[in-house]
């Protein structure tokens, strides 16, 4: 089974309590969004592994640590998850980035792909495909098959507020993508909105209603 990880470092809690208050305005809506996007990037490449090389210091030769893994992708859901982008790329500047877009259906209420557009050498990178919001499981889960159609092998998600129910559904469909939040909020509502969440984190992060 996939694992769930929690980020309870203090500066991504107290970080996003502001991003949950309504007051927050758009400006100060998006920088701590990135800023927290930042902060789980740090967490979520605790484990990247590292090789050993050689540098020549201004002192001496010595022994010292390169990453050594496969090459990292970023994939935000849109629209939202390009809010969580800039964030990362501040830590891991080489990484490429794709994007997926999905829509709902208004008849079958699924999510729908009409844009994907993913770095040549998918199956050759480590991906972390990101949204703030996994709310009922569906775009995720549509967003990882996506990238498993096109020969993704190895993908994190990783989100700021999860629902149980969205992280039972990735789970079941999808076990073997970690996941990685740093809250995990009581439930949904009947509008399919997190309680207590942030709102509609597209909306908040463009100005947008
Ligand atoms: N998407 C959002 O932006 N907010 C929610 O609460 C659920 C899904």
């Amino acid at each position: 089974m996939p694992k769930v990880f929690v980020f309870d470092h203090p500066l991504i809690q107290h970080k996003l309590t502001y991003i949950r208050d309504v007051k927050t305005g758009t400006k100060e809506f998006r920088e701590l969004v990135d800023e927290v996007a930042t902060l789980m990037a740090f967490e979520i490449t605790r484990e990247m592994p590292l090789e050993e090389t050689e540098v020549e210091t201004p002192v001496q030769l010595t022994k010292s640590k390169i990453l050594a893994g496969k090459k990292l992708g970023i994939v935000p859901i849109l629209r939202a998850g390009i809010g969580m982008v800039d964030g990362i790329l501040k830590l891991i500047p080489a990484a490429k980035v794709g994007h997926i877009g999905l829509y709902r259906d208004p008849q079958t209420l699924k999510p729908v792909e009409y844009y994907v557009k993913l770095p040549a050498d998918v199956a050759e990178r480590d991906f972390i495909l990101v949204d703030p919001m996994l709310a009922t499981g569906g775009s995720a889960i549509e967003a990882v098959n996506s990238l498993k159609s096109r020969g993704a092998t190895s993908i994190k998600f990783m989100c700021l507020i999860a629902a149980p129910e969205g992280v039972e559904a990735l789970q079941q469909a999808h076990p073997d993508v970690d996941i990685y939040i740093a809250a995990l909020d009581e439930k949904l509502n009947d509008h399919g909105y997190i309680v207590p969440g942030l709102g509609d984190a597209g909306d908040r992060l463009f100005g947008t209603k």
